[in-house]
């Protein structure tokens, strides 16, 4: 059962009414140091709130691991949360994944709500119930599916974000547009980032959110449909481990935006995408993101790194292709010569 998304008009009035028709035992609100100094001033005049319990994490998805989780726990066991109680998860991805899981787990599971304080937050991480944490290295590695009561957004928490940040989440719009429909998709590649419309931004991430629901509903535990939120994905995972580890690090949306365009060749090569939309893509992609360099001396570490992406089945590297916009092809894979055209193609093109 996945919970309700709620467009806010301002956080603190709608918070505060959710808070009113809930009944718990205990409240619960987890920060990091930023979201503490930057948002909560937004919804700490609602009696609840200050009265609420607070703890702090460190930000930053290298605390994303089982110490700050075990300090989530222990505070909630020190400060007497029960079955009852509620948690309020108030950041990014790393915290509602974290938060959630602490949830999802703590005396086998209190109901929790989250408020996405990025975009790239509120259009993927905060919605569709994957909580967890990384471990031994490895992103995501332990987690449960399990959905927030209630994910309320409010872009009045992005406006500290800056436009590189913004943009990391504007990637997976890109992706959720691409899966929805050709309206979409040219809703999306109109936008003018140079002059940005924050009021057009915030109704195209609310249709990008519908998009998302609307696939995880049908698919909750990603057991089919639910990898067509994988595209772009498996490149996009190649890059952005590869720019760690040439301590060129790039944000996770720009990963997936070049991993978009490398997918969509695939898409192309195999399934006959179109190549006029194909172009016209990589050409808004280029322009707001620039390209992540790199040369042919670089494909076989890149091709490593996916033959270990974790969505990979039967020794095969699973991609998520599309036949056309709109039309998903999940569980297709490509060898390593046709891996390695696609790199030639980003890079000549790029
Ligand atoms: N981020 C992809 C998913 O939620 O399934």
């Amino acid at each position: 059962m996945q919970g309700q998304i709620i467009r806010c008009e301002c956080i603190k009035e709608d918070l505060s009414l959710f808070l009113k028709g809930l009944k718990y035992n205990g409240l619960f609100i987890l920060t990091d140091e930023n979201t503490d100094k930057y948002c909560l001033p937004l919804i700490n005049a609602i009696p609840e709130i200050r009265e609420a319990k607070q703890i702090i994490i460190p930000a930053g998805d290298e605390n994303k691991n089982i110490t700050t989780l075990s300090t989530v726990w222990e505070f909630l066991s020190l400060n007497g949360a029960n079955r009852k109680s509620l948690l309020i998860n108030l950041g990014g991805g790393m915290l509602t994944d974290l938060g959630g899981f602490a949830a999802a787990t703590f005396k086998r599971g209190i109901r929790f709500i989250n408020l996405p304080t990025t975009l790239l937050g509120a259009v993927d991480a905060a919605v569709g119930g994957k909580t967890g944490i990384n471990f031994m290295g490895l992103k995501n590695e332990i987690g449960a599916f399990c959905p927030a009561i209630a994910v309320m957004i409010d872009s009045q928490f992005f406006k500290t974000i800056d436009s590189t940040n913004l943009l990391s989440g504007y990637a997976e719009m890109l992706k959720h547009a691409l899966l929805s429909s050709r309206t979409a998709l040219n809703e999306i590649l109109r936008f003018d980032w140079d002059n940005p419309d924050y009021r057009k931004l915030n109704e195209l991430l609310f249709e990008s959110v519908c998009v998302k629901e609307k696939i995880v509903a049908q698919d909750p535990t990603e057991q089919g449909l639910r990898k067509a939120l994988n595209l772009g994905h498996t490149f996009g995972h190649a890059f952005e481990s590869f720019s760690y580890e040439t301590s060129r690090p790039v944000p996770h949306g720009y990963a997936v935006a070049w991993g978009l365009i490398c997918e969509l060749y695939l898409s192309y090569v195999k399934l006959g995408f179109d190549k006029d939309s194909l172009t016209k893509i990589a050409g808004f992609v280029k322009e707001n993101y620039g390209s992540f360099a790199y040369g042919c001396n670089q494909y076989p570490r890149l091709y490593e790194l996916m033959q270990h992406d974790k969505k990979n089945e039967a020794g095969l590297i699973n991609f998520t292709l599309m036949k056309a916009v709109g039309e998903i092809a999940i569980n297709q894979t490509a060898n390593r010569a046709e891996i390695e055209e696609t790199l030639d193609f980003y890079c000549d093109f790029f």
